[in-house]
């Protein structure tokens, strides 16, 4: 279709109208919202600069798997990033690091793809899935592990993911460049399997 762009779509199920309580209510019909929206183009600068990512303390609840729509300690998280003039906040819970304020994370070391595993302290995110489904497609060595705040100091590459934002390359963490301020090579390789696999499933072409 002439001047058709990429859409997302975004679903949000709450329980419905009732009158104001805490507890749920009973019989009551669910409120569905779905908006589809053209997604925005990768900034062409992730490629070339990558970002510049903060760390702070993980400061949300214990229910991080969970995609609520209660956003608030990861909008005040965010938004600390960017007045510190950052693209993202990394987030840091008992000495492990956990995920992005929205974004899920990736290191790189001796070119093993490392994330930390699924569980209540963050978001299993589609687009983490893939990576690791690429990773073990293409025999680019993979795993799922515990990330200490020492190892993502010392990580050959940093990577943060989410559907609209794909694989963003963090080059420099609290002023401190990562990867010699570029993005290094196993995101290279990464993001031509990530665009390829795109490529075949809008063709239908992917198996
Ligand atoms: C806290 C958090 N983690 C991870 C992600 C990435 O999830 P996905 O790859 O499904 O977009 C998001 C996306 O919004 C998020 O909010």
């Amino acid at each position: 279709m002439p001047g058709a762009t990429d859409q997302y779509v975004y679903l949000q199920i709450t329980r419905g109208v009732a009158k104001r309580d805490h507890a749920f209510p009973k019989d009551t019909a669910p409120t569905v919202f779905a908006t589809s929206s053209p997604l925005p183009p990768i900034p062409e600068t992730f490629a070339t600069q990558g970002i510049t990512a903060i760390t702070l303390e993980d400061i949300r609840w214990k229910y991080c798997h969970i995609k609520a729509i209660a956003l608030l300690p990861n909008i005040l998280l965010r938004q600390e990033a960017i007045d510190r003039g950052a693209t993202e906040a990394i987030l840091i819970r008992d000495g492990s690091v956990t995920e992005g304020a929205a974004s899920n994370l990736f290191i790189i070391k001796n070119n093993t793809v490392i994330t930390p595993p699924k569980g209540p302290l963050l978001l299993p995110g589609i687009t983490r899935d893939l990576i690791l489904e690429l990773a073990q497609a293409h025999g680019i060595a993979s795993r799922e592990a515990a990330i200490s705040e020492g190892e993502l100091r010392a990580a050959d590459e940093i990577w943060l993911t989410s559907s609209t934002k794909e694989i963003m390359p963090v080059t420099t963490l609290d002023g401190v460049t990562v990867s010699g301020g570029k993005p290094g090579p196993v995101w290279v390789r990464m993001t031509a399997l990530f665009q390829d696999y795109k490529h075949k499933l809008r063709s239908g072409t992917h198996v």
